[in-house]
């Protein structure tokens, strides 16, 4: 257990409700692992409170961040005085910082980094979408950081397939208008999942046991590799047809491992 002294950097992580929160759990062994002196605790705001306790949070002064979760990164985005890239394209942030502005004030800076953790993962795990022919199954919160993050990283074709098409033809839109070196389109949730490179599913479907397949695996590539971002269960149903049938297959849970690093550099934190 960290020693927590009045040097040591407090984090947080805000949401509601809170007892589901992943991130102490992440954050506070990587703290130790790395000999970080920090510590990042469960902060429960609800929505209507939510600008009344970020002025206060941001007035502590030992305060570094927030990692930012369900309700609140949408809403805590428009709150932030400086978006990066990611936040900025998504809408969304998953982590805030505080910082100095010119005239002595604390500024909230704010970014997404779930679409990069994927990316990261996927390439810790010898996948790189430079060049590539990606489909992505759903255009949920997730799946919107992800459909950036894969552009960003060099995809040469991105189809967003989803139960709502409108949805996918709308994402898809505003990915091509941030990466038009990448050919997206929006599509139903049965397109054809043949001739891409890469298959994500990012919708919930996989999450409990007796949910459908999000996609028909049968009709992928032979070689095509399929990933996951679901964490509980690290093997679905999706993962385990894919590798009965010769596919590359990547768990969900490298995304959030991934994603620790960049927000801890993200923080101000050296991680190497
Ligand atoms: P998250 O923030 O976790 O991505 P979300 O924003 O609610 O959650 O998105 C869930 C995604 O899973 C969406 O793409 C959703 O499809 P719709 O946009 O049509 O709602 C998809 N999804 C959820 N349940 C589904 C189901 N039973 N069949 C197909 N897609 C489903």
């Amino acid at each position: 257990m960290t020693r927590i002294t009045g040097h040591t950097a407090v984090l947080g992580v805000i949401a509601d409700p809170i007892a589901h929160v992943r991130a102490p759990q992440v954050f506070n062994p990587l703290f130790e692992a790395v000999g970080i002196d920090a510590v990042l605790v469960p902060v429960h705001v609800a929505p209507d409170g939510l600008a009344t306790a970020l002025d206060g949070l941001r007035r502590t002064l030992n305060l570094r961040g927030l990692a930012v979760t369900i309700p609140h990164k949408v809403a805590i985005a428009r709150l932030c005085d400086t978006l990066g890239d990611n936040g900025r394209r998504v809408g969304a942030v998953n982590a805030v910082r505080f910082e100095d502005g010119p005239n002595g004030e604390r500024c909230l800076v704010g970014d997404m980094f779930d679409g990069r953790g994927y990316v990261a993962g996927m390439r810790a795990g010898g996948f790189d979408f430079d060049g590539k022919r990606v489909l992505q199954i759903g255009a949920g919160g997730a799946g919107m950081a992800i459909a950036f993050a894969v552009a960003e990283a060099g995809a040469t074709a991105l189809t967003i397939a989803n139960r709502t098409p409108a949805k996918a033809e709308e994402l898809a839109a505003r990915v091509a208008v941030e990466f038009p070196g990448c050919a997206v389109r929006g599509a139903p949730a049965d397109t054809d999942p043949g001739g891409y490179d890469v298959i994500v599913n990012t919708t919930s479907l996989g999450l409990k046991q007796d949910d459908p397949l999000p996609l028909d695996v049968e009709r992928a590539d032979r070689g095509c590799t399929i990933s996951e971002i679901i964490m509980t269960p690290e093997r679905t149903a999706l993962l385990d047809r894919a590798e009965a049938r010769g596919h590359p297959i990547h768990f969900g849970r490298p995304m959030l491992e991934h994603q620790a690093e960049l927000i801890l550099r993200f923080f101000g934190f050296e991680t190497a």
